[in-house]
């Protein structure tokens, strides 16, 4: 890892703002391999120094990746003056500049990756790189092969383009159909407004994967855990367009 100043180190870490660490560092507050630092812009080697404030040790940590499974009536996003957001939700946590990877509408559940690595953020959002979202969607009324084939064409939902094909797979029919609805790009409240499209509309919308990411079942709504290895290589296989 490329050497970075202590100040910076330490306000990563969120151990406080740039200014008040500078302080904290003229103040002989912070030792680096148990020496008091002069400096803030003394260069740290994140693999091999070791850094304490107040003789608290604080490593460094690059990225942190995180699956939520985001509640009803939170927004995606990372911070509002009056609302609740999804970082409000991760309550433990090393990196202070954590963001929701895309939006869910504020009554929308399910999947959301939480990172700060924005290289995989921008290849996930990216709309040449159609990464297939699937959600749970439950619609007023049946649904009939018309629907199903309006959404598998693409559809005007009133933008300058059609949508691009959707899948749209019947759980269970009936006055409140239950379906599983699989798309390939992220426009603004896409399956609402391909379900109007349809003459339908969602009752309750639940996000269920992105890409090779899907929601783990053991994680309760308003729950998150770090991903796993196995996930953030699937992520990573998919950055470098091994995997689509
Ligand atoms: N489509 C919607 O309409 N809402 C969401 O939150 C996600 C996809």
């Amino acid at each position: 890892m490329k050497p970075i100043r202590l100040d910076k180190y330490l306000a990563d870490m969120g151990a406080g703002s740039r200014s008040q660490l500078r302080q904290e560092i003229r103040k002989g507050l912070v030792q680096v391999n148990g020496e008091t630092a002069k400096t803030p812009d003394q260069k740290i080697n994140p693999d091999q120094d070791q850094v304490a404030l107040r003789g608290e040790r604080i490593a460094y940590v690059s990225f942190e990746y995180y699956m939520l499974n985001k509640p009803a009536g939170v927004l995606s996003a990372s911070r509002d003056r009056k609302e609740k957001t999804v970082l409000d939700l991760i309550a433990e946590h090393s990196r202070k500049d954590l963001f929701p990877v895309g939006r869910l509408d504020k009554d929308t559940e399910g999947l959301l990756l939480i990172t700060n690595d924005g290289a995989l953020a921008h290849e996930l959002l990216h709309p040449k790189k159609h990464v297939n979202k699937t959600y749970f969607a439950r619609l007023t009324g049946p649904v009939t092969p018309q629907m199903v084939q309006a959404f598998a064409e693409g559809m005007d939902i009133g933008d300058e383009t059609l949508t691009r094909p959707g899948e749209l797979r019947i759980l269970k029919n009936g006055p409140q159909a239950e379906t599983e609805i699989t798309i390939s790009e992220g426009r603004f409240h896409q399956i609402k407004r391909m379900a109007k499209a349809a003459s339908t509309e969602v009752l309750y919308l639940k996000r269920l994967c992105m890409g090779p990411l899907c929601l783990d079942p053991a994680l309760a709504c308003g729950a998150y855990r770090p991903l796993t290895q196995e996930e953030k290589t699937a992520l990573q296989r998919l950055v470098r367009n091994e995997t689509i």
